[in-house]
């Protein structure tokens, strides 16, 4: 039995499974490793890049698939690029990718790259109807002896995807004898109803069990770790809810500005570019119930759960506050304001910072405050989940006042140093009697050796058929139904600084403002 798209049920890997296929353990904790049944490699297929030269080919796709090769977890894997670049050629985007794989890994074995790209990297110019493209495709599995297994990857701008699906769909591309798969970047429309109209056209070809939908998020290690520290550790699920827990802040700060995207970034802003896809992603994962699987279905279900849960935004000015950064100081460099960059309209009022609270309506989590927060030109890059629990319920300290010390708070770091701390209180040694927070770490580089690239994971995951770390249609459309009335509130847009932590207005939008800072970086 196979599932739509040709895969076989039961085979949906767990994200550990991934991990556990591309990272490397630290011996000394080697023994308590616990793989899948999926540690293998994936099967012999054609993974068809369209915008096979772009940024996002060479930033991403080649060097992961070049990875995914030399560690043997994809090694029948032909890659064939398309584009509307006139001049290429099979030469040349062979030259193009091992290119793109030095820029990646300056180490790479230069003799290895060549014979990759030689014997799998192929380039066909697409036609006006695929017919010629269809042809080339074909006769590669011939030549490569490969049972119709394809992956479809759009590389494109979001404009250009509608038209390609239509073709695809006309030229019999969406089914094949092995399975045929669809990779969509985000972002996933601009809006719900744009977001609506892609998914209804990608349902008009392709079971929803052959498309997914990339967040890169959800490929990152420390991500997919949410869910085994919930699931796996009873200790911290049975704290998991509005009994323990006071408030959850989730914030994902950046030090880049918009670089050189200002024309995607323009029409985009935070709340597309962010909230609405990643944020939205790492909620789901921190609130959702325990799926009744570790399997695909199961868990996009509950994350779908989760977010239809939200209570609708208050999207009035205070609840919501928006920023966009001004010139700044960062790292000890001038660095220009948003209005200043390439591309960027002197009157913009494009949002490079949001940050919300909401609340979820549900058993677990009813009454506890989630704040969300992401911005541009922050003071320092950071992406973490903290978790604030209530205080003890009767204080006994009599020379020390509870109020003065703050709560019990597991800090999720997902990026940089990811890891976790968990904050709680000692006594200091001697007299008079004091207490202080103290944090118990954990730090993935002290434990592991090697941490795979997002599109590693997600990459793999594809060619092996699991949709686990890809977003469903339903999941985007509730995302939207959530984060889209941002986008028509009128809201004001205030000046923040670059190298601040946003403007000031959003001080009291923070689970650490009665705390007097609205900065992560604070606790300790
Ligand atoms: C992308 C956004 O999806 O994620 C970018 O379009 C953002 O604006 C990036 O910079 C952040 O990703 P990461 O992996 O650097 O946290």
């Amino acid at each position: 039995m196979t599932t739509p798209d040709g895969a076989r049920p039961g085979e949906l890997s767990s994200p550990v499974g991934a991990a556990a296929r591309t990272g490397m353990m630290r011996p000394e904790i080697a023994s308590s490793e616990s793989t899948t049944s999926h540690d293998v490699a994936a099967e012999p297929s054609l993974f068809i890049i369209f915008g096979g030269t772009g940024d996002l080919a060479r930033r991403k796709l080649l060097p992961a698939l070049w990875t995914l090769y030399r560690r043997g977890l994809a090694p029948g894997c032909v890659v064939l690029g398309t584009s509307r670049d006139a001049g290429m050629d099979d030469a040349g985007f062979r030259r193009l990718a091992a290119d793109a794989v030095r820029a990646a890994e300056p180490t790479a074995d230069a003799a290895a790259v060549t014979a990759w790209t030689e014997r799998f990297l192929h380039y066909q110019h697409p036609d006006e109807e695929y017919a010629d493209l269809r042809a080339r495709i074909e006769s590669l599995e011939r030549e490569h002896a490969l049972p119709a297994r394809r992956a479809f990857y759009l590389a494109l701008p979001p404009a250009a995807v509608p038209e390609t699906v239509e073709k695809l769909g006309a030229a019999g591309l969406t089914k094949s004898a092995g399975w045929t798969r669809v990779v969509v970047e985000k972002p996933f429309g601009r809006d719900l109803e744009s977001a609506r109209a892609l998914n209804a056209l990608l349902h008009r070809w392709y079971d929803e069990s052959q498309v997914y939908r990339i967040d890169h998020y959800l490929g990152k290690e420390t991500v997919q770790n949410l869910l085994v520290f919930r699931f796996a550790n009873a200790m911290f699920e049975n704290l998991w809810n509005r009994d323990h827990i006071e408030s959850v802040q989730i914030t994902v700060a950046e030090t880049v500005g918009v670089e050189r995207r200002a024309g995607y970034y323009e029409r985009a802003g935070a709340v597309r570019d962010m909230v609405q896809s990643h944020l939205a992603q790492l909620l789901a994962l921190v609130t959702m119930e325990v799926p009744s699987e570790f399997a695909a279905g199961a868990i996009r279900a509950e994350k779908l759960k989760a977010l239809c849960a939200v209570a609708p935004v208050d999207c009035r000015a205070g609840a919501v506050v928006l920023g966009q950064y001004a010139p700044g100081v960062l790292d000890g460099h001038h660095v220009p304001g948003y209005r200043e960059e390439p591309g960027v309209a002197p009157g913009s009022r494009t949002e490079t910072f949001v940050a919300l609270r909401l609340h979820l309506e549900n058993w677990r989590w009813q009454g506890v405050p989630f704040y969300l927060r992401t911005g541009k030109r922050m003071e320092r890059r950071l992406t973490e989940i903290e978790v604030k629990f209530r205080r003890a319920p009767v204080w006994m300290f009599r020379t020390v006042r509870q109020e003065e010390l703050a709560r019990n708070t597991l800090v999720l770091q997902l990026q940089p140093d990811e890891g976790f701390s968990l904050y709680f209180d000692v006594k200091m040694p001697g007299e008079p009697f004091r207490i202080r927070r103290v944090p118990l770490d954990f730090l993935y580089a002290e434990a592991f050796e090697d941490v795979p690239e997002a599109y590693e994971t997600l990459l793999l995951e594809l060619l092996t058929g699991d949709q686990t770390l890809f977003v469903h249609a339903d999941e985007v459309e509730a995302s939207w139904s959530l984060f889209g009335p941002l986008l028509d509130a009128g809201l004001p847009v205030h000046p923040y600084p670059a190298g601040s932590w946003g403007p000031n207005e959003a001080a009291a939008l923070s689970s650490r403002a009665d705390e007097g800072a609205a900065s992560p970086a604070a606790r300790g």
